[in-house]
């Protein structure tokens, strides 16, 4: 080997902090390429020309450096829905903390996932651009000393489920923009994929499916995802029992079901015995939940698990979703049995169970309620307690960072109001080390999931009707289930305990898109009075992008997409830092 090479190689481990621990480097660039998923031919968003992107396969502590190349024409982060940045809201890749990347520029994320396990998946926040792709798992493995409460798979398959819609993501915004509905989508893709032609009238021929291919006897770990834009998922596979084992970075009791809801933005893992005869190939199906079905039924998404001695196609009807469309009490039960294994080890070799959140005194409490979409100046907008979030120009963080004041207020409301909606950059005033109550009430028709960033929190109550105080006597204090993305049926309110640890500001959203993109999301600012920047919470990187009242800071880049003309010295680097990926790949696997 060459000892330039390896010379690179120690360097750049030596210069970017956390050493004593691994790092893996990625290298992407993110642009469109054209694919038929519904057999119309569309623009996607690809990782490498790849549909869904690379798996970020990694074990807890490990340093992630992802240098996000922007090949699209519009602005483009990319956020890492579950990983927690402890302390460094610097690379959380949201609106409130990261400029965005111009068109035809780079900027390198560099993270650590400290004390994690899990299944989590990366995808682009602006602007709907989740509703063409650029998503992606993250796989975060177990320390080879912490044991794991089940006997190790025989193959790890990621499955992203997700409906989809044949108009691309800068006409699904307009359509937003206009006051529209988005309207049933065209179909639910797997992994990319369109349907196996399953009914003649439903599929047209000549569109490309998933097959996952198996052996007889053996135990599968799935990893599914529902990156879809809006639309809660049933997940079921023909003849098959799922062995649910893991939400969003815990291990859960082990539990069989035939079918889960999987709503917009959470994650599962089950184990998958492959105990059936192989008289024939087998449905893998993700359809829509709580719809008509005879105007939903398109909206279907079906893969083939594949036997290795399979003896033919699948065929017939698919396996019966739950016979409940109109009734969420099925779904409700089946969330509120996930129960959280609060004796085995995880990220650390201390039980998931001996933090006992249930004996901890609540010393924040926050009632956030949604409501159907409102008109605010005209436009179709959506509120959480009456404000309808506007992203300033400028992160949140950097304002501080820079004394900018009046970017953003620190004044939302602890409860729903009832005075008229507004528009506005209002977020959660938080203490760090405080313990947080987060009740959301979906006052709204569907189904919304909402998500909190840097955090994992307890799902500690779910029911129908309005929240009251007595409501907290219905609350698991035990064995919930500790997740980062929660659904909140129609009518309903679901109960989260979230502890204050990592300072920064952290975007509370519905994973939902259309909802999302027309405002329905704020932040929490957690502050250590004590501490504060440079002390509890980590310094901004050196690479930090400047914009909104910041601008002039910002150096310009030469842009170097991979569509215009790339500088020979751009080349050179791209090449040296691909040779450094191999290398670090290289020395990990040995
Ligand atoms: C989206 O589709 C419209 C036509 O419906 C087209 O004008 C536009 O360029 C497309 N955008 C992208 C990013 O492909
Ligand atoms: C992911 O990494 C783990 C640990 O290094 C390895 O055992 C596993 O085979 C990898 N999985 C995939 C799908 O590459
Ligand atoms: C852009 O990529 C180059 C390597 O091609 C790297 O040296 C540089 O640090 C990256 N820029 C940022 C802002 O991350
Ligand atoms: C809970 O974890 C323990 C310890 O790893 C394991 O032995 C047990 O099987 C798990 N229980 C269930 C129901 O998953
Ligand atoms: C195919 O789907 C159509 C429309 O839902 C339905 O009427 C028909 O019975 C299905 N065909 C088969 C063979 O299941
Ligand atoms: C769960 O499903 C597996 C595989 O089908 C089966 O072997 C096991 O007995 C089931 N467990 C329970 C408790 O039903
Ligand atoms: C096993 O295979 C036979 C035909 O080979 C079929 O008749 C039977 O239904 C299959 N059983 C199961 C459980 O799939
Ligand atoms: C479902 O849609 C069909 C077709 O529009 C309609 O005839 C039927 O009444 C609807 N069913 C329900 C329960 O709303
Ligand atoms: C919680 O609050 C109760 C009543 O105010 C108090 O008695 C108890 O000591 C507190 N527990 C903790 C752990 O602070
Ligand atoms: C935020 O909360 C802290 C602690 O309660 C308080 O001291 C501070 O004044 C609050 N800030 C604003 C702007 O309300
Ligand atoms: C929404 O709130 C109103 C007023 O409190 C209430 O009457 C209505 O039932 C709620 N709807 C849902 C779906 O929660
Ligand atoms: C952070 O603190 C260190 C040590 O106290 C100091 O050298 C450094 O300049 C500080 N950095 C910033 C950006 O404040």
């Amino acid at each position: 080997m060459a000892a330039l090479p390896l010379l690179l190689l120690l360097l750049a481990v030596a210069s970017l902090g956390h050493a004593a621990d691994p790092y893996a480097f990625f290298d992407w660039d993110v642009s469109y390429i054209t694919a038929s998923p519904l057999g119309v031919p569309q623009q996607v968003i690809a990782i490498n020309k790849k549909f869904p992107g690379p798996i970020v396969n990694i074990t807890t502590n490990y340093n992630v450096v992802v240098n996000v190349l922007n090949s699209l024409d519009e602005p483009l982060l990319i956020t890492w829905d579950g990983i927690q940045h402890r302390k460094n809201c610097w690379e959380d890749g949201v609106l409130g903390t990261n400029c965005p990347i111009p068109p035809g520029w780079n900027w390198t994320y560099n993270f650590q996932v400290k004390d994690q396990i899990g299944s989590f998946f990366y995808f682009p926040p602006l602007s709907m651009q989740r509703a063409a792709g650029g998503f992606g798992g993250i796989t975060v493995n177990n320390r080879a000393v912490i044991s794991v409460p089940f006997d190790t798979p025989d193959g790890d398959y990621t499955l992203f489920i997700g409906d989809w819609y044949k108009k691309n993501h800068t006409d699904l915004r307009k359509m937003l923009d206009d006051g529209k509905e988005l309207g049933v989508p065209d179909g639910v893709l797997m992994n990319g994929k369109g349907p196996y032609k399953y009914n003649d009238s439903l599929v047209p021929d000549g569109i490309e499916y998933e097959t996952i291919n198996v052996e007889p006897g053996k135990t599968y770990r799935f990893r599914v995802h529902n990156v879809g834009v809006s639309t809660s998922l049933n997940f079921r596979i023909q003849n098959h029992n799922l062995a649910l084992v893991e939400t969003e970075g815990s291990y859960t009791m082990k539990q069989n079901f035939t079918n889960l809801d999987i709503h917009v933005g959470q994650s599962y893992s089950f184990l998958i015995t492959m105990d059936q005869n192989a008289s024939s190939d087998y449905y893998i199906v993700a359809s829509a939940r709580f719809v008509n079905e005879s105007i939903w039924s398109r909206v279907t998404g079906v893969a083939i698990l594949h036997y290795s001695n399979s003896k033919g196609k699948a065929s017939g009807p698919l396996p019966d979703p739950p016979n409940d469309e109109y009734d969420k009490t099925f779904s409700m039960n089946q969330a509120r049995s996930i129960r959280m294994n609060v004796s085995t080890g995880a990220a650390r070799p201390n039980p998931q169970g001996s933090f006992h959140y249930g004996n901890i005194n609540v010393s924040q409490v926050y009632k956030l309620r949604n409501e159907p979409p409102v008109t605010i100046n005209g436009k179709k907008r959506t509120t959480l307690n009456g404000i309808s979030y506007s992203p300033p120009e400028t992160p949140m963080r950097l304002a501080d960072l820079y004394k900018k004041e009046g970017v953003y207020t620190l004044d939302f409301p602890t409860m729903p109001t009832d005075g008229p909606p507004v528009v506005g950059s209002s977020i959660i005033n938080a203490t760090y080390k405080n313990f947080m109550e987060i009740v959301f009430q979906n006052n709204d028709t569907k189904v919304q999931t909402y998500h909190i960033d840097g955090y994992a929190f307890w799902v500690v109550g779910m029911d129908y009707g309005e929240w009251t105080e007595n409501s907290r006597g219905t609350y698991n204090k035990w064995d919930g289930v500790s997740r980062c993305t929660t659904q909140v049926f129609p009518g309903a309110w679901t109960a989260v305990l979230l502890s204050l640890d990592s300072p920064g500001v952290w975007n509370v959203r519905t994973e939902n898109l259309d909802t999302w993109y027309l405002g329905q999301e704020t932040y929490i600012r957690v502050l250590d009075p004590a501490g504060g920047y440079n002390v509890t919470e980590m310094v901004a990187p050196d690479n930090i992008l400047y914009c909104g009242l910041l601008k002039d800071k910002q150096k310009a880049q030469k842009p170097h997409g991979s569509s215009g003309l790339a500088s020979s010295a751009a080349a050179l680097n791209r090449h040296l830092l691909a040779v450094l990926v191999s290398l670090v790949v290289v020395a990990f696997v040995h």
